[in-house]
């Protein structure tokens, strides 16, 4: 039986200690916004915040978590409302999506321990891979992330184009 805590519930997990994470969190706890990607370790699909570490959960069993505090997409915020995903939905940094939580969960540790990133900063410490090629538009979300955090910047999500009201002429 392992225990620890995810997203501030207490589980235990009847599997075998040597158990991925990742799949303790998608198939023992039904949290699928943590995604496989690698089972590598390469392309951070799988990060989850560990002890306040961005960690990818592919290459962590259960059984060395052991009394961790871990943290997934799903318990990172209520309504999408952590500063990265308000500025990563404003820059429509998502494409396909797939990697997006697990660049969402790198980017709120790194604004946890760097409140002001640089653009070298960023790339350094969110080493995602990305099969669309977002990492323009993702540079700019946690530099924008980061003012949100700080408070310089409090623009919300913008609408798509497509769903903008349209304004009739006057008659
Ligand atoms: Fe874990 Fe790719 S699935 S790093």
């Amino acid at each position: 039986m392992t225990r620890f805590t995810v997203n501030n519930q207490p589980v235990q997990y009847k599997l075998d200690a040597s158990t991925p994470l990742l799949w303790a969190l998608r198939d023992a706890s039904n949290l699928t916004g943590t995604k496989y990607g690698c089972g590598t370790g390469d392309c951070g699909a799988c990060t989850v915040d560990i002890d306040g570490a961005a960690v990818r959960s592919c290459q962590v069993t259960i059984g060395a978590i052991e009394g961790s505090f871990v943290t997934t997409i799903e318990g990172l915020a209520e309504n999408r409302a952590h500063p990265v995903q308000r500025a990563f939905l404003a820059a429509n940094v998502g494409q396909c999506g797939y990697c997006i939580p697990g660049m969402v969960m790198a980017a709120s540790v790194l604004l946890r321990k760097n409140r002001n990133p640089s653009d070298e900063d960023i790339a350094a410490a969110i080493t995602n891979l990305c099969r669309c090629g977002i990492y323009p538009r993702l540079v700019e979300a946690v530099g924008r992330a980061a003012r949100l955090a700080r408070g310089e910047d409090d623009s919300g999500p913008e609408e798509p184009e497509d769903q903008q009201t349209a304004v009739e002429p006057e008659a």
